[in-house]
């Protein structure tokens, strides 16, 4: 049975094929992005597998199913990429990896907030050109401080635990309070009071509700010189309002492991190519603000657990058209 990677990367071939010798799937890694042009580079597969910034719609749906493809296997825990509805009515089954190491992006999201505070960045550059002084380096004790955490699923939990091991205070906002955070110290709020932390850090997934969830009038609710954490989608966050924001000092540090239009830049070397993007060019542009290139889930750990359990999808769904893990199962 033939397995169809889209998005692949060096990493992807690694893992996946130290992780396949007992289920013996054929595997083939195709680096271009699956939307409506590449799904004709489908021929035989029986899965495809998919990645954050695969474009999964109505249309690449029906071409699949032409193609004989039985199964959507998401290597990632997000799926707004993927048009489920259309999924289920060209017949195909689309499965994700609902859990995996999350604290890797938990403590992803705790370096952007670290070194944004404590600017350990600037400090290795100026060390390397012997430049001693600590002027502008002046950072903040975390311990004491409010922490806003929106969503509190298995990433949000574990950034919880960091945050109170760090002596924070620890504020949430879900749809549903968990009693197990509650039991640690975690205070949940209305979004409203939420956003008036010193630091907010969102863990939601996106969707029709969180699109855009920070926007003008949330970003207005927040203190001045708030710090701003997203390592969960970029499209939670209204990037032309935080450039405002973060002009005019609303916003004094932002941490984005995610951005609004990333399938255009991230996983890819351009190092050579002049950017068309205004908008993350005058992110970067700011000295408060880090950017990285989607990498909180890029742990060995987490590589790991994504390879078994994407391959064990794939192999239950084709054998009995369904998963005992249903959390993993999306249509
Ligand atoms: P999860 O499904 O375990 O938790 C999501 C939580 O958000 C749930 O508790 C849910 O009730 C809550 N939620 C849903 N709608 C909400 C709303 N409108 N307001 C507040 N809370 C809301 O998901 P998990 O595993 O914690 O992942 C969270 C997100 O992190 C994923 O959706 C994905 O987009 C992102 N992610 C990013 C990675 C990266 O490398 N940067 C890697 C893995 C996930």
């Amino acid at each position: 049975m033939k397995i169809l990677f889209f998005s692949a990367q060096p990493y992807d071939k690694l893992f996946f094929n130290r992780y396949n010798d007992t289920l013996g799937f054929e595997l083939v890694f195709q680096e271009a992005q699956l939307n409506e042009q590449t799904a004709g580079l489908v021929d035989n597969a029986d899965a495809v597998c998919v990645f954050v910034n695969d474009q999964v719609n109505a249309e690449v749906c029906k071409q699949l199913k032409s193609k004989g493809t039985k199964v959507i296997a998401l290597r990632c825990a997000g799926f707004n990429n993927v048009d489920l509805q259309a999924a289920k009515a060209n017949g195909l089954k689309v499965c994700r990896v609902a859990a995996y190491s999350p604290e890797a992006v938990a403590e992803h999201a705790l370096a952007l907030i670290l070194t944004l505070n404590r600017k350990t960045h600037k400090a290795y550059n100026r060390v390397r050109e012997q430049n001693f002084s600590l002027n502008g380096l002046l950072g903040f004790n975390l311990h004491g401080k409010t922490v806003g955490v929106i969503g509190t699923g298995n990433i949000g939990k574990a950034f919880c635990r960091i945050m109170l091991g760090m002596g924070c205070k620890v504020m949430a906002f879900d749809l549903i309070a968990n009693k197990e955070m509650e039991a640690l110290g975690v205070e949940y709020h209305p979004l409203i009071e939420v956003l008036k932390s010193d630091v907010i850090s969102l863990h939601c997934p996106l969707n029709n509700q969180t699109q855009h969830l920070i926007n003008n009038e949330t970003i207005a609710m927040m203190q001045k010189g708030v710090m701003l954490i997203n390592t969960s989608r970029g499209a939670l966050i209204d990037t032309k309002a935080t450039i405002t924001a973060l002009k005019s000092g609303q916003i004094a540090y932002l941490g984005i492991d995610v951005y609004e239009q990333e399938e255009h830049l991230f996983f890819r070397d351009l190092s050579d190519n002049v950017i068309q993007d205004d908008e993350i060019q005058r992110l970067m542009s700011f000295s408060n603000v880090l950017i990285t290139a989607h990498q909180a889930f890029f742990t060995d750990e987490a590589l790991g657990q994504i390879a078994t359990t994407t391959l064990n999808n794939v192999h239950f769904l084709l054998k009995n058209g369904n998963l005992t893990n249903q959390a993993a199962l999306l249509v």
